[in-house]
């Protein structure tokens, strides 16, 4: 048997969702998990949940109902929801990215049918969807390894993988991703931000910069002042831009919670949340995992990232998954020389320290999120391949 699709409702009418939800457990194909009472609130639920169907009542405006979310989630399923019958409106809807409708009332047959139908896109769309991961290193205080963990995990993905990897810096003004990897920006997330509606690949490689590990960097913009004119609404546009290109999409953040923060942690797969090993900076942890539990995204996405890890025996490194209730997804090893000189001489640890534990840190930890590296033929031929979608221009290594 298939599997159930999941499905988000956004409807005001309680009698109408009761009703859908029951006849969808009755199909066995519809599992109606979440509820929405309006657009926006809908749109953060498939924020967090992703789910694969909304089901949307789009009596009223078609246009604010449906045109928001087939906009800002390209992959979502889109059922409409409507008491009126009229072809013209039921073409408005469609228009507005609606894949299917559904007229109230709701018929059992019909919805049976629109599953059917949307099982089948599913089935089309699984094969051919291109999805890249999100991977937000973040900590609440500063200095703790962020840049050097996005900078570092980065190329690990990149050359042991093979992988297409962008490097965003959300550290709007304030910047060092551009520093670690060398490279002078010539574009920055500031005109994605601004020009994201005409965003296709070959938009977006002339505004990165490519490092010779095959990173490409998308750097913050040069100015304070500037961060002010990226909203939360274009960050999230953007990474998903950016996510539908890249197989990881690593993002440096700063260490407020700002509403982009907020939006690339909302928006993430995995959240490294970086802490050290002393009581200061797991204090600090604790907090961000209480907001992120408030917000409703503390889950198995975040991850405790230690950094700097020195063993030591009056907080051992297992006592804090107990304490935190988050697993710790791995400790990178207190290597202050190495580090630094790498951030000085603006070499990444695989270039200055190949065979380092430090620098090994980053290839297993890479293990971690995607698996084990392809045997180095495939990953060549993968290149091959990259390189000409990309045009990569990569330095003999
Ligand atoms: N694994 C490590 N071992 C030892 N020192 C480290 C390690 N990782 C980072 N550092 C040191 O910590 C300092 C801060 O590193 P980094 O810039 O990566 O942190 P950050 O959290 O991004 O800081 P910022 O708040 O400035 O953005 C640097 O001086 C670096 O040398
Ligand atoms: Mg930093």
């Amino acid at each position: 048997m298939r599997e159930a699709i999941r499905s988000l409702i956004i409807e005001k009418d309680p009698e109408t969702t009761r009703l859908i939800d029951l006849l969808g457990r009755r199909s066995g194909s519809l599992d109606v998990r979440w509820t929405a009472g309006s657009v926006e609130e809908g749109a953060g639920m498939v924020r967090k949940f992703r789910p694969d169907m909304a089901i949307v009542e789009v009596d009223g405006n078609p246009a604010s109902a449906v045109g928001p979310l087939s906009r800002e989630f390209p992959n979502l399923y889109i059922l409409a929801l409507s008491a009126t019958r009229e072809a013209e409106y039921a073409l408005e809807t469609m228009r507005a990215g609606a894949h299917d409708l559904l007229c109230k009332p709701v018929r059992e047959v019909d919805l049976s049918i629109a599953i059917e139908k949307a099982q089948k896109a599913r089935l089309r769309k699984e094969p051919a969807e291109r999805r890249g991961k999100i991977v937000t290193v973040f900590s609440n205080k500063g200095g703790n390894g962020t840049t050097t963990i996005a900078a570092n995990l980065s190329d690990a993905l990149a050359t042991d993988h093979g992988k297409r990897v962008v490097v965003v810096d959300l550290v709007m003004g304030h910047g060092d991703v551009t520093m670690f990897f060398n490279v002078t920006p010539t574009y920055t997330v500031l005109d994605l931000a601004r020009n994201n509606g005409k965003a296709d690949p070959e938009y977006i490689d002339s505004l990165i910069v490519r490092h010779s590990s095959g990173v490409c960097i998308l750097a913050d913009p040069p100015r304070i002042e500037d961060a002010d004119k990226i909203s939360a609404e274009q960050v999230r546009d953007m990474l998903a831009t950016l996510r539908s290109t890249f197989d990881v999409v690593i993002i440096d953040t700063p260490h407020q919670f700002d509403e982009k923060t907020l939006a690339a942690l909302e928006m993430s797969d995995t959240v490294l949340l970086v802490t050290l090993l002393n009581l200061p900076s797991l204090k600090n942890t604790q907090r961000s995992i209480e907001l992120f539990a408030r917000l409703g995204i503390f889950d198995d996405r975040v991850k405790l990232l230690l950094s700097r890890y020195l063993p030591n025996d009056e907080i051992p490194k297992e006592s804090i998954e107990g304490i935190m209730n988050c697993p710790v997804f791995y400790a990178v090893p207190n290597d202050y020389p190495t580090v630094l000189s790498s951030i000085n001489r603006g070499m990444l640890l695989s270039e200055i320290a190949p065979g380092k534990e430090v620098t090994d840190a980053f290839r297993k930890m890479a293990e971690l999120l995607v698996g084990p590296a392809a045997p180095r033929e495939a990953r060549k031929r993968k290149r091959g391949f990259l390189e000409k979608v990309f045009r990569l221009e990569r330095s003999a290594s």
